[in-house]
């Protein structure tokens, strides 16, 4: 009987380390660079760069580029378990995979050309509640967020779908 208890503690111990090491990770937008930075497919690294999301740490001073309550919003790699930083920097500010989840597994091509072997591994589809988890009363300097209208000013679509 203690042996039995023994050994399924044992395999439980297995099974947590095995999916926590399994967690996907956050690798920079500068690996998304590679297959997504062509104008004639949207040129979404290009547009990404011109946004202000890409700026959100130029726009923290002194202090402010340290402090938790700041980054929170204004940098992916600030707001995460240093487990799971693989490659992202702080100064990228709001990069790709905060709206598109960690692409440590997701992003070779064999499964990015499948959308939903891409969600297995990580991916998520932004909407307007995952912008709202920033865009909201607790930002110093909230303008207000309009979903649409925001949505243009940083679309990165595909002109060809
Ligand atoms: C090896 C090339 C490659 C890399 C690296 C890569 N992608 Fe992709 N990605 C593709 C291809 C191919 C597709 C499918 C065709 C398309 O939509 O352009 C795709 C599709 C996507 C889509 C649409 C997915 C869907 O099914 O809705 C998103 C979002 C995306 N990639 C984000 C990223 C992000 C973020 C990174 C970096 C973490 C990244 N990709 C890295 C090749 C790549
Ligand atoms: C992780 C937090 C975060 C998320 C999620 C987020 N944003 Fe932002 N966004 C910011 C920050 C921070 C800025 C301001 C950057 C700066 O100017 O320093 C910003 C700025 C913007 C701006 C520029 C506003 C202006 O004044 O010109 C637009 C447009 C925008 N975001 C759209 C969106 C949309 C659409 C989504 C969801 C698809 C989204 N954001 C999700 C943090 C976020
Ligand atoms: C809840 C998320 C959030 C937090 C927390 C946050 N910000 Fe922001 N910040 C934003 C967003 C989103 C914007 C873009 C403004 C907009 O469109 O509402 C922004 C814009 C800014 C701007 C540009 C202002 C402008 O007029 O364009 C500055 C400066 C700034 N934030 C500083 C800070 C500082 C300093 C802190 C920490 C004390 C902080 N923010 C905390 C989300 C946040
Ligand atoms: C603030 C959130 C946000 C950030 C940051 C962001 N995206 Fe997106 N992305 C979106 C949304 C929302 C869509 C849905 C389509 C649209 O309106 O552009 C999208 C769509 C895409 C698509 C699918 C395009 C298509 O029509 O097939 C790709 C690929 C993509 N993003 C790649 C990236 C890459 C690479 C980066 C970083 C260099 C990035 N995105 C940064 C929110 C974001």
């Amino acid at each position: 009987m203690l042996k039995k208890n023994l050994i399924a503690i044992i395999s439980l111990v297995i099974f947590a380390y095995g999916t926590a090491s399994a967690q996907f990770e956050y690798v920079g937008a500068a690996k998304c660079k590679m297959c997504h930075n062509k104008p004639d497919k949207g040129d979404q690294y290009k547009k990404w760069t011109e946004s202000k999301h890409a700026t959100a740490m130029k726009s923290l001073v002194g202090d402010e580029a340290k402090d938790p309550k700041c980054l929170k919003c204004h940098s992916t790699a600030g707001n995460l378990d240093s487990k799971l930083v693989s490659g992202i920097t702080v100064e990228e500010g709001v990069s790709c995979e905060t709206c598109h989840g960690p692409g440590s597994k997701y992003k070779s091509m064999a499964i990015m050309k499948d959308h939903n072997k891409s969600v297995e591994n990580g991916l998520i589809t932004p909407d307007e509640a995952l912008c709202r988890t920033c865009h909201n009363e607790e930002s110093p300097n909230f303008k207000g967020f309009d979903y649409a209208e925001y949505s243009a000013k940083i679309s990165h679509k595909n002109p060809k779908k």
